[in-house]
């Protein structure tokens, strides 16, 4: 035995681990696998059904989820969808952006009593909010009053960063300057959240914790952010005592739900027993490092944004679905290998109704593309998947899938990183028959046409993952559960 007793402590070894090695709750996390828009509100809704809590952990209002319940529509923009969920608390973590104005006015509007319901990070950046997108539409906000009445009981914030009424004009400055310089845009929402990330980045960003602080304090820094985009972007106007003052009116209201992010999810982690859903943003080749750069959101939204955005270790990560529509979209510019810029693009925007939720965006559309799939499961190791929209693809003779990317007439192994090159990919396709009928009705995998079963097995078959869910509609039921 040593002086050190290693030798003894060795003996203890398995038991010792045993006793330290309690990992606690894991989180189940919902991650969009292609350029966003796949239908993660939909299996986020599912899934938040029986959940204690539902977070987020990235982005800001620059992303939007639609969820049907009892035919009202709800549209998200910050707020977990999974909220819709009266028993679910709300955590917004670090990594996400808010403004807190439009946060707090929409709610009061919406959401009464939505300070015990929503826990916000005190890390997460402050930034620009939309009023009328906040938390659902002002049609469906109406309408939906009674039930977000009770949900706002159940939302916390963490100390996250804080997007202002200046960035989203820098936001639109900057995109005006590109299209002049350069002769494209990066089509952004001009939400404002790529400067807010621009400004954490460089150390110079708000969080919520600063505005709770000290309020003069945070105004000195406020004013100092605010000179400094003045004297980037002189034609931005800021109206810099009028936004401290409604910041000020706010801080009080917001204040009931912010709690240090790491410390809660910590004791949610370890506490007692707790179903946690994570609802991811955006998608794989948005993320600000994985994606298709430099059109890209300015976060992570692969696996590794849960444990950054959410201050939580990766041994608490469970269950990782990827949702992946049975066609390709992206919205705005970029590279777009399977895209079909002609009648079979135009029946998948229609039939699929391929319009974004935030910008009112027409959809690029095109086949599904396993090659990029294939690239967002490298990434985030999905556990099974969640294809959705199948039934967009009813009335199509047949269907091709992209399968290998050929750059000079070779195949390559990998999915570029480079934007000029990722344009100059030559897809080679599998053609599979259609179905040519109508799948909206069915509730389980055998009530399927044969051939909308073997297009599902083939796509499990060449990702080498399960396919858990199939979307045959937009409400709640029209989702078929196969294990
Ligand atoms: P982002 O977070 O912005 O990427 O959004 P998202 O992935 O949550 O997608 P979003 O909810 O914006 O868009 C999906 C749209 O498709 C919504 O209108 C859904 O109701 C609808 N949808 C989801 N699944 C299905 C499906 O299986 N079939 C049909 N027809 N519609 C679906």
């Amino acid at each position: 035995m040593s002086e050190s007793g290693i030798q003894e402590s060795d003996n203890d070894c398995p038991s010792r681990r045993k006793q330290w090695s309690a990992v606690g709750n894991r989180v189940t996390v919902v991650l969009g696998a292609q350029w966003g828009d796949e239908g993660k509100g939909k299996v986020v809704d599912l899934l938040a059904q029986d959940a204690d809590m539902v977070c987020r952990c990235q982005g800001g209002n620059n992303a939007g989820h639609t969820v049907v319940v009892d035919s009202v529509e709800y549209d998200f923009h910050l707020l977990p969808s999974g909220i819709i969920n009266p028993k679910a608390t709300a955590f917004i973590g670090a990594c996400c952006t808010q403004h807190c104005i439009v946060l707090v006015s929409c709610f009061e509007r919406c959401l009464q009593g939505w300070e015990g319901r929503l826990v916000i990070s005190d890390r997460a950046h402050i930034g620009k909010y939309d009023p009328g997108k906040a938390v659902s539409n002002q049609r469906e906000c109406l309408s939906a009053r009674s039930a977000f009445s009770e949900l706002c009981e159940r939302v916390s914030l963490s100390p996250s960063s804080t997007v202002f009424d200046f960035h989203q004009a820098v936001d639109g400055v900057q995109e005006q300057q590109r299209q002049e310089q350069a002769g494209k845009n990066l089509g952004t929402t001009k939400k404002g959240i790529g400067p807010v990330y621009s400004a954490k980045a460089a150390r110079s960003g708000l969080r919520i914790c600063d505005l709770l602080h000290d309020f003069d304090q945070f105004s000195e820094r406020y004013k100092g952010l605010a000179k400094h985009y003045k004297s980037m972007y002189p034609t931005v106007v800021i109206d810099v005592d009028g936004e401290l003052a409604k910041l000020k009116s706010c801080m009080e209201r917001i204040k009931p739900m912010v709690r240090d992010g790491v410390h809660f999810m910590h004791e949610a982690l370890h506490g007692p027993p707790k179903k946690i859903l994570v609802e991811g943003a955006n998608a794989a080749l948005l993320d600000i490092d994985f994606g298709t750069y430099p059109f890209v959101t300015s976060s992570n939204c692969t696996v590794g944004g849960v444990c950054t955005g959410l201050g939580m270790p990766p041994q608490n990560v469970g269950e990782v679905y990827g949702v992946v529509k049975a066609y390709t979209t992206r919205v705005g510019i970029g590279a777009f290998p399977t895209e079909q810029s002609n009648e079979i693009g135009e029946l998948l925007q229609t039939r699929g109704k391929e319009v974004g939720v935030t910008t009112g965006r027409k959809r690029r559309c095109g086949w599904l593309d396993l090659v990029l799939v294939k690239y967002a499961h490298m990434i985030n190791g999905f556990t099974a998947i969640a294809l959705t929209k199948l039934d967009i693809l009813d009335v199509l003779p047949e269907i091709k899938v992209g399968v290998v990317y050929n750059l000079d007439n070779q195949p390559i192994p990998h999915f570029p990183a480079n934007q000029e090159v990722l344009q100059r990919v030559e897809v080679q396709y599998d053609t599979l028959p259609g179905w040519n009928s109508d799948t909206s009705a069915a509730r389980r995998f055998e009530d399927l046409p044969e051939n909308a079963q073997k297009y599902v097995l083939y796509i499990e078959e060449h990702l080498g993952v399960p396919v858990k869910w199939i979307g045959v509609g937009k409400s709640r039921e029209s989702m078929i559960q196969l294990f």
